[in-house]
């Protein structure tokens, strides 16, 4: 059977698709946002270190661990492991319950582009601000839930395509166009007047305090606890992604280099992201502040002028209200840069569902293989995607909050313990998967590498095709340092998420 299940045509192709899964909303949506809200540079220095230390281990011993077993999630972690047999479960359903708030993102992208495209057709007509466009959206249910079916589809058209012809195909044209539209954005929010303090606030520490974009540094735990998060998400770790894209790729590729492709690419991309993303949003915040803008006051109720600390640097507003101002006040050219950063995010989103699809179609066909049976997969992609869209749905009617469904408002009311959740559906299925599953199966998995299976085992698939010296530093870092980072991850988050002021 091992012969029918596939593999990558080539390295770069591999790599492309890696960088893809890399590559996603957590970069351009929750990068820059993230770094917002904790302080700019602290947050960029500890998301370096981490990804470093942590981030690029990690990464060997996914590639590895799928390379060597040749199995997707569930298989690798039972063939290796007797004790931790069962991370694998974690590793497919995680990817499950982040597809179900992912594909709903992704249908808000297709919105906001077909929008612009409608703005370029139709110069001239009424534009809304970028505010009404998504209270207009959010609270028109059905539309939300077609346009997540509609990249659904796209998602399901891709993987049932398979690895080499479907997912490698499409990030082989997807991933430089992402990186030229990208480059385009740059240059164009980079030259908005304004655009200086924004670059500040990201890149020269402190400066987000001193100028009043938030009010106090905050504490290095919770700094630590958002970065460490962040990189996991953007680094698509601890999901089974990478061990099921390793788990196609050949034995003589060099797995230290490509680890090392992967993390750089991505840090660069989530940092072009943010240079695409912040100044262009400070810009027009300042162009709003000197048009003697004003804002009602969140503690007073009375209206008083705007100042930086108004800005919207984070959440959902950031891309589909903040970002969409900012295209509008563009004039004429503005829907134009409009469609193509829509459609950057666009195959961003695409790239990493079609990876997080792939973690449980590839389930699904090695259970067959081992049952001697060859998998149907159009008919396996077709029913995973089937039942992420009936999750979907639910995160796609609950409108954020704003719509039907919505049973965290009552829940916290009666019990007031649920602490950071905005009130939705999509906050409580990120906090389930990027919260915690993540950081505890990267925790486990570095306790079964470090400790039962021995980082050994690992680096023998590893110096198959690569003799860079590494062993030390891999075994201390999975030993002694992953687990130790992951853990202070976890109760951060835990933490943060239920305000129980540990640190
Ligand atoms: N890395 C993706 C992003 O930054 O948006 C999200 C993701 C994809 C997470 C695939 C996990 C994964 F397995």
């Amino acid at each position: 059977m091992e012969q029918n299940r596939g593999s990558w045509g080539s390295n770069i192709g591999f790599l492309l698709a890696a960088i893809g899964s890399a590559v996603g909303l957590g970069n351009i949506w929750g990068f820059p946002y993230k770094m917002g809200k904790s302080g700019g540079f602290t947050f960029l220095l500890i998301y370096l270190l981490l990804a470093v230390f942590v981030g690029f281990i990690i990464m060997m011993g996914e590639l590895s661990l799928g390379r060597k077993t040749g199995k997707g999630t569930v298989g690798a972690y039972r063939s290796l492991s007797k004790r931790f047999k069962w991370i694998g479960w974690l590793a497919v359903f995680s990817p499950f319950v982040i597809m179900s708030f992912y594909s709903v993102l992704g249908g808000y992208c297709i919105e906001y582009m077909s929008l612009n495209l409608s703005n370029l057709a139709f110069a001239g007509a009424e534009i809304k601000t970028g505010a009404d466009l998504f209270g207009a959206m959010l609270t028109n249910p059905f539309g939300c839930v077609m346009f997540t079916l509609l990249f659904l589809v796209i998602c399901y058209l891709i993987n049932r395509g398979g690895v080499s012809g479907g997912i490698e195909k499409f990030n082989k044209v997807g991933m430089p166009a992402l990186f030229v539209m990208l480059v385009i954005i740059i240059i164009r929010s980079l030259t908005l007047p304004g655009a200086m303090e924004g670059l500040k606030f990201m890149f020269v520490p402190g400066y987000a305090v001193k100028a009043g974009f938030i009010k106090e540094a905050p504490k290095f735990a919770t700094v630590l606890a958002t970065a460490g998060g962040q990189m996991f998400f953007s680094l698509s770790l601890a999901m089974g992604a990478m061990i099921t894209y390793g788990s196609y790729l050949s034995k003589q590729e060099d797995l230290v280099k490509n680890s090392a492709i992967i993390v750089i690419a991505d840090t660069i991309v989530a940092t072009m992201a943010g240079i695409a993303v912040i100044p262009a949003a400070v810009a027009n915040g300042i162009a709003q502040i000197n048009a003697g803008a004003t804002v009602i006051d969140a503690v007073t109720g009375l209206e008083r002028a705007m100042t930086f600390a108004d800005i919207k640097l984070g959440g959902p507003s950031l891309l589909f209200v903040t970002l969409q101002d900012v295209f509008q006040a563009m004039g004429t050219v503005g829907p134009l840069f409009g469609v193509i950063f829509y459609l950057l995010v666009l195959i961003a989103a695409i790239s990493s569902a079609i990876s997080l699809i792939e973690v449980v179609v590839t389930y699904f066909m090695d259970r067959a293989a081992e049952k001697g049976k060859q998998g149907n997969r159009p008919k396996v992609v077709l029913w995973v995607c089937l039942a992420i869209l009936v999750e979907a749905t639910v995160v796609a009617l609950d409108g954020l909050g704003t719509n039907v469904l919505n049973i965290w408002v009552p829940l916290q009311n009666s019990f007031g313990v649920i602490g950071e959740f905005n009130d939705c559906w999509l906050d409580f299925m990120d906090t389930l998967s990027e919260g915690i599953a993540m950081p505890l199966g990267a925790l486990l998995m570095s306790l079964m590498v470090g400790w039962e299976i021995k980082p050994k085992t690992l680096l023998d698939e590893i110096h198959q095709g690569s003799a860079a010296k590494i062993d030390g530093f891999f075994s201390f870092c999975m030993k002694f340092i992953v687990p130790l980072g992951m853990l202070l991850i976890l109760v951060g988050q835990v933490d943060t998420f239920f305000h129980l002021g540990i640190f």
